[in-house]
């Protein structure tokens, strides 16, 4: 089959940059696309943390004068991973402590909006005849508001290419006020309600599925439920009217970095059929994080950005039932304020059975997929979520809530499901913390009958949660969008 050449854009990739899924997804996502003849290269902003890891690299093409944004370069460079990048370099917008969309003390930085016009615009540059490089993609692959603008610099550019955007998070738009338009040098009639105007803002998510060929969102159910009033976030309108061009895929996972046979976070290995090296994660993680050392009671793990999208204020609530169950419970997280003191709180106020790391740590979110029992995701919606795949596979059954790619990848354990094999951790309807309460003691009552805890858990560890089926639908909707 005849490769297709792919320019894949995204704010955030693995291992270089994350502050989330999109970084999991941008990092493994590519490498499954190369391996089945997509020639795919990232183009990501060149932020401290991307400049200072770079191997190898040229400086491939430089614009000096775009209309409306500060002169930049754009370096090439292959990953480890074998992926070729283009890194985005302009100091300016870019070269500044702190994260990918805020500073260091959280606030969204007040440029955002040029900084990921100027993304978008360069993704329109190299994806039209004006390209400076020899190497031309047949499809430009959005991801999300930061890229959203790229469609409309295409709509007015000569030779542009198709482009694609996924949609991993619908309620992060990037809406800002109308005046930006001519800031960022839009096509004057871009400004409309068949363009990328939104309740009198304009809006980079908005333009980017506005002008988008197809449109991918990261599970199946999820790519229903926004077009819906409840999670349709005021875009439910143009999705309905886009249902023949909007594609669920499920995202997959990076097997190799996430093996609890080979994972380098953690202190001992094990798999299914020898699952013993499980007990001492456990052991080492109720160390670390200043947990009693008690091997049988059940370790709760929560690793997560604490907002009101992931519903872990339900479950902060409801810790002082939980603890006489008993359970253990560790949070290692960061967001909204209040839930970080709440967490801080409940470490501080049950010492020894609840431990709260307010932070972002690699390491120890896998040594808390490995060392926990079951893992705890009471999305309020989700559009996909990775740690359920992470915590299966490290055979720690999630509890979840019946939503977005949540429903599409765990298997409520029941009876039937227990018996013939599907099961794969507990599943919970209606966000209340009574229902939640109750999941956890479904759990937590299996997890004290070990025959039937050992079956669950090696459901869990046999699934195949591999990119490669993904990346295949991907590479579909890449030849549907080029009549191929
Ligand atoms: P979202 O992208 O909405 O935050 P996902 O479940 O898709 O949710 O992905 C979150 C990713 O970020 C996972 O890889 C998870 O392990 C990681 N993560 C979230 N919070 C932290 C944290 N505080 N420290 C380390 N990793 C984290
Ligand atoms: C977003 C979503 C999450 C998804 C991730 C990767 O951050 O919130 O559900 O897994 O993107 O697609």
């Amino acid at each position: 089959m005849a490769e297709i050449k792919v320019l894949f854009v995204t704010s955030e990739i693995a291992p270089l940059i994350k502050t989330g899924g999109l970084a999991d997804v941008s990092g493994a996502l590519p490498v499954a696309l190369r391996s089945i003849d997509v020639d795919v290269r990232v183009l990501v902003p060149g932020y401290p943390q991307v400049m200072a890891q770079l191997g190898p690299n040229e400086v491939v093409a430089t614009f000096a004068e775009l209309p409306g944004f500060p002169p930049s370069r754009l370096i090439f460079s292959i990953m480890k991973s074998g992926v070729p990048l283009l890194v985005l370099d302009c100091p300016s917008l870019y070269q500044r402590a702190g994260g990918p969309y805020s500073d260091p003390d959280g606030h969204d930085w007040v440029d955002n909006p040029l900084r990921f016009g100027l993304l978008s615009k360069i993704a329109a540059v190299l994806s039209c005849d004006e390209s400076p490089l020899s190497w031309h993609p047949e499809i430009v692959h959005c991801n999300d508001w930061q890229t959203g603008l790229t469609g409309a610099y295409l709509s007015v550019s000569p030779g542009a290419v198709p482009n694609v955007i996924t949609i991993h998070n619908l309620a992060f738009q990037g809406n800002y006020r109308p005046h930006k338009v001519q800031l960022l040098h839009l096509p004057p009639d871009s400004y409309d309600m068949n363009g990328l105007e939104l309740y009198g803002n304009m809006s980079f998510l908005k333009a980017g599925l506005y002008y988008a060929y197809h449109i991918t969102t990261v599970s199946p159910n999820y790519a229903r439920e926004i077009q819906g009033d409840e999670l349709g976030f005021g875009l439910q309108g143009l999705l309905q009217g886009r249902s023949s061009d909007i594609t669920g895929i499920l995202n997959g996972i990076d097997t190799e970095e996430w093996n609890s046979e080979s994972d380098k976070h953690l202190p001992a290995h094990y798999s299914s059929a020898r699952i013993s090296g499980k007990a001492a994660n456990k052991l080492a993680l109720q160390t670390r994080m200043g947990l009693n050392q008690d091997a049988d009671v059940p370790l709760l793990g929560v690793v997560s950005r604490l907002t009101h999208q992931k519903g872990l204020d339900l479950l902060l609530e409801i810790v002082p039932r939980l603890l006489e169950l008993p359970v253990q419970l560790v949070i290692l997280g960061s967001g909204e304020p209040a839930m970080q003191k709440n967490a801080r709180y409940l470490a501080h106020h049950y010492p020894g059975r609840v431990a709260a790391m307010i932070g972002f740590d690699e390491s120890l979110s896998h040594q808390i997929e490995a060392g926990s029992d079951m893992f705890i995701m009471p999305s309020r919606f989700e559009p996909c979520g990775l740690n359920q795949f992470y915590s299966q596979r490290y055979g720690t059954p999630p509890v979840v809530h019946n939503t977005g790619g949540l429903a599409d990848s765990v298997v409520d354990c029941n009876a039937d499901t227990l018996k013939d094999g599907t099961a794969s951790g507990f599943v919970f309807s209606g966000m209340s913390t009574d229902n939640l309460y109750d999941t956890i003691k479904r759990a937590v009552d299996l997890y004290h009958d070990p025959r039937k805890w050992k079956a669950l858990r090696k459901n869990c560890m046999s699934k195949d949660f591999t990119w490669e089926t993904s990346a295949k639908a991907y590479r579909a909707v890449y030849y549907k969008v080029l009549g191929r």
